[in-house]
């Protein structure tokens, strides 16, 4: 796919021996990576969204795991194991609803148990093969999701993003915004709409400078301009990420992501959920199952300003997700196909060989 060398920008990189990840929260004005030693680093990444997005949160969370446990220095390895465990448990605290990071997690500490190797030395390497193994399976299903994604679109389209679920989301080339890239390379020439997507604005820091970096025709637009922009006909498609997607294909996307979806139910516009199968949860029955992050209110009013943008302390509510009903969802693209309605019986065919 051609980028413009944005797909050498990952969010998560790991070279001589050191891990290092992409500050998202220094974008689009610098580029800058910051070195990963301990599990409070990478919980404290996670936590601060310097990485962030789904399936970047489980390949970072995976690495970071391996960078705590090279830190043990005992010979045992029982006790290697329960010290994996317990900064596992740690670093699975660092944010809720993104189920990539208790996914990525649980395969690395209950592949090292049934791995049964020998020694920490041992343990310790099979971690790091697996971090890999993560990494590298996200890059092929993005691909894959990329290829899949394209089917459903012609050129020309307008299509309409909220939130980033692009390269910087994942390990490489994105969930919803691989098909842009990859249509973009055979000359689709999409006109794109993104989100500004308040209050941590991914879409106006993230999503745009993506798109521009990779020479995609982008418009970015309020959040409460979608109705208007469909209204004009403006919109042909939109494609949005998941943090997490129930049993019954209710998914969980960053906050604003349902109303775009009653939206374009509305206007009889196409709306596609990209999910690769990491991130579906079928031991998680509905919507209402997902635990939804709450963050600090001063996100809304004091983080992007020079002064408070409302009165120092009021009340405030700032939920990170919200969840889309199952039944505004037209497709639900995975790397393993397109999955249609009814949902709580495809996504079970769909995840019936998942790694755990
Ligand atoms: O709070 P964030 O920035 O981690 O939220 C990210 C999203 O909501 C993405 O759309 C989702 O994680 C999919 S990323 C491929």
């Amino acid at each position: 796919m051609k980028s413009n060398g944005l797909f050498d920008i990952t969010p998560v990189r790991y070279t001589d021996g050191q891990l290092m990840i992409l500050d998202q929260t220094m974008l689009p004005g610098e580029e800058k990576y910051i070195k990963i030693e301990t599990k409070e680093d990478i919980w404290e990444a996670i936590y601060k969204l310097r990485v962030r997005g789904a399936p970047a949160i489980g390949v970072a969370a995976a690495y970071g795991l391996y960078i705590e446990a090279r830190r043990y220095e005992g010979t045992s390895i029982e006790r290697f194991y329960d010290y994996v465990c317990e900064a596992a448990s740690y670093i699975n605290t660092a944010r809720p609803t993104a189920v990539n990071l208790s996914w990525a997690l649980r395969r690395m500490t209950s592949g090292l148990e049934a791995a049964r190797t020998d020694s920490p030395e041992k343990g310790k390497a099979w971690l790091l093969n697996e971090a890999e193994k993560i990494r590298r399976e996200d890059e092929q299903a993005c691909r894959a999701m990329g290829e899949y994604g394209l089917t459903l679109l012609k050129p020309g389209m307008g299509i309409l993003t909220h939130c980033n679920a692009g390269t910087i989301a994942t390990a490489r080339y994105g969930t919803c915004l691989a098909p842009i890239y990859l249509g973009q390379e055979k000359g689709y020439d999409f006109r794109v709409f993104a989100d500004e997507t308040r209050p941590l604005l991914q879409g106006a820091r993230l999503t745009s400078w993506e798109l521009d970096k990779a020479g995609i025709d982008v418009t970015l637009i309020c959040d409460n301009m979608a109705a208007s922009v469909m209204k004009k006909g403006w919109i042909d498609a939109v494609v949005v990420g998941c943090d997490r997607m129930a049993a019954n294909g209710d998914g969980a996307n960053k906050i604003g992501t349902s109303a775009v979806a009653i939206l374009a139910h509305e206007f009889g516009i196409p709306f596609y959920m990209y999910v690769p199968t990491s991130t579906i949860d079928m031991e998680t029955p509905t919507g209402d199952d997902i635990e939804i992050e709450l963050r600090e209110g001063e996100e809304i009013y004091k983080m992007w300003y020079e002064k408070p943008m409302a009165p120092e302390g009021i009340k405030t509510y700032n939920p990170s997700f919200d969840v889309t009903d199952h039944k505004y969802i037209t497709a639900v693209i995975t790397e393993k196909g397109i999955v249609r309605p009814p949902y709580d019986i495809n996504l079970k065919k769909i995840t019936e060989n998942k790694v755990k």
